[in-house]
């Protein structure tokens, strides 16, 4: 009896987890897109952070060889928040490209094309030092960005695409786990015995070039978005073989159904522009929703606290020495939350991720706020303000860091998706670039940021709250 149990259980949980995941040939696809795509980006915005002070001095001097003149401090920092800025442009560029891409290449065509600007900004950075030229360090970013906005766009439509619908949500969020895994690693190598020192920085910068590569050997060999292939490139027999693949069963005839339900649904259109689903009153409130999300995302500051990390806990009061492995803890936490917003997202639901996610977002602030106005009078405040970083970041990465990605998945068919797609990324990454150029001088002028990002957050939850 016992053990016809114990296989019952073995059989439930097998359903529950493994049993969606059968086939391996989409574990594969996950991490091979995810190695290219938003680990990229995490490991980007992580990586620029340990050699600021490196490479400040290196534009001191190659100003001071070519003018004569050494640069003003201000002038400096300027530049600095150009050079972590610049990769939000290229994002934007990214993003706009992204979505004309996804439906002109494919989705995995276009993942594999991006590897390209990597392969140039990693060459531009690390020749940097060499050639005695800041701007090359500045081209480069742009075209990292450029990776990343088309990589944040189109991987989560793939995989998305490419995940049977009961586990869709899950898999396209596999999206944010790989951004904090990149996050991380962007850290860890950016410590000062592993790449992080003052010679090797050029090193650090183009080590982006790995991911990159392994992408171009491993995402080659897995199948393309079925989804794509049945709908807009009307090939059923690719998409047949897709789906085998992918499921690793024979057993597809109801997907099928649906995916052909789904191109008879929208027979004779095309896919949509921007524009079209602003005029769409049919689409209003899903689009606000995004549009709101995704600003909110980048607004509370969260990923570009990462950029500039080293600056937040000195300004936290954190000694200089341990600067460093506190970060790669913050990094560590994003992680962790990324991963459990995965497990637990098809029974906790977007929305209470969300609101739940800036709701805590909101009160740490307030504590942070509290604890850094103190911060001279009482010896272990400065500890009390890391605490409230770490755990801002946790709620961050609980909810808003993953669910806001994957939403236009969710709630936009396949013409509107890549439009979709590229009002968020817009957005976001725009939003990216605001915080980012400003940041620095906002932490100049000490702790007005949270207060900024408190009510940001606030008014971004509000406002989604009232919607859905
Ligand atoms: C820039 O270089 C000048 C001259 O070497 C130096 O006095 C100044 O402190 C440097 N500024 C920074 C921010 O490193």
């Amino acid at each position: 009896m016992d053990g016809e149990e114990e296989d019952d259980e073995l059989e439930r949980s097998r359903e529950g987890l493994l049993g969606q995941v059968q086939s391996r040939v989409l574990i594969l696809t996950v991490c091979a897109a995810g190695i290219g795509g938003t680990f990229q980006y995490g490991y980007n915005i992580s990586i620029i952070n340990a050699p600021t002070t490196y490479i400040q001095t290196f534009m001191n001097e190659t100003w001071l060889e070519r003018t004569g003149a050494p640069l003003e401090n201000n002038m400096i920092l300027l530049l600095w928040s150009f050079i972590v800025s610049v990769y939000p442009l290229g994002g934007l560029t990214g993003a706009l490209v992204a979505g004309p891409m996804a439906i002109k290449l494919g989705r995995k065509t276009s993942l594999l094309v991006n590897n390209v600007f990597v392969i140039i900004a990693a060459i531009l950075s690390g020749f940097s030092q060499m050639a005695k030229s800041f701007e090359m360090i500045m081209l480069s970013r742009f075209f990292t960005g450029i990776n990343a906005g088309v990589s944040m766009n189109i991987q989560p439509m793939y995989l998305g695409e490419s995940a049977p619908k009961k586990i869709r949500g899950a898999v396209a969020l596999t999206s944010a786990s790989f951004t904090a895994l990149g996050l991380v690693l962007g850290q860890v190598f950016g410590i000062s015995e592993l790449l992080g020192g003052e010679e090797s920085w050029p090193l650090l910068l183009a080590s982006n070039v790995v991911p990159a590569l392994i992408q171009m050997v491993t995402l080659p060999w897995l199948p393309e978005s079925p989804r794509y292939l049945l709908i807009d490139r009307g090939d059923k027999e690719s998409c047949i073989s897709a789906l085998r693949k992918l499921r690793g069963s024979d057993d597809l005839s109801s997907e099928i159904e649906e995916i052909l339900a789904e191109q008879a649904a929208i027979k004779g259109q095309r896919a949509k522009k921007p524009w079209e689903l602003f005029q769409n009153p049919a689409v209003r409130w899903q689009l606000i929703s995004i549009i709101v999300l995704s600003s909110a995302m980048q607004l509370c500051g969260n990923d570009s606290m990462y950029f500039y990390a080293g600056y937040v806990f000195r300004e936290a009061g954190i000694p200089y020495d341990k600067i460093q492995y506190v970060i790669i803890g913050t990094g560590c936490c994003e992680l962790i939350t990324a991963v459990t917003c995965n497990m637990i997202i098809e029974h906790a639901g977007r929305k209470l991720l969300i609101l739940g996610g800036y709701s805590f977002m909101a009160v740490w602030a307030i504590v942070f706020m509290v604890a850094l106005s103190q911060q001279s009078q009482i010896s272990w405040m400065p500890y009390l303000s890391m605490v409230c970083i770490f755990a801002y970041i946790l709620s961050f990465g609980i909810g808003p860091a993953g669910v806001t990605g994957i939403l236009p998945t969710e709630i936009f068919d396949q013409m509107s998706r890549p439009a979709a797609y590229m009002i968020c990324g817009s957005l976001l990454w725009f939003n990216l670039f605001l915080t980012g150029m400003a940041f620095p001088f906002i932490v100049m002028i000490s702790w007005n940021l949270l207060l900024l990002a408190f009510v940001l957050g606030m008014g971004g939850s509000f406002q989604y709250g009232l919607q859905v």
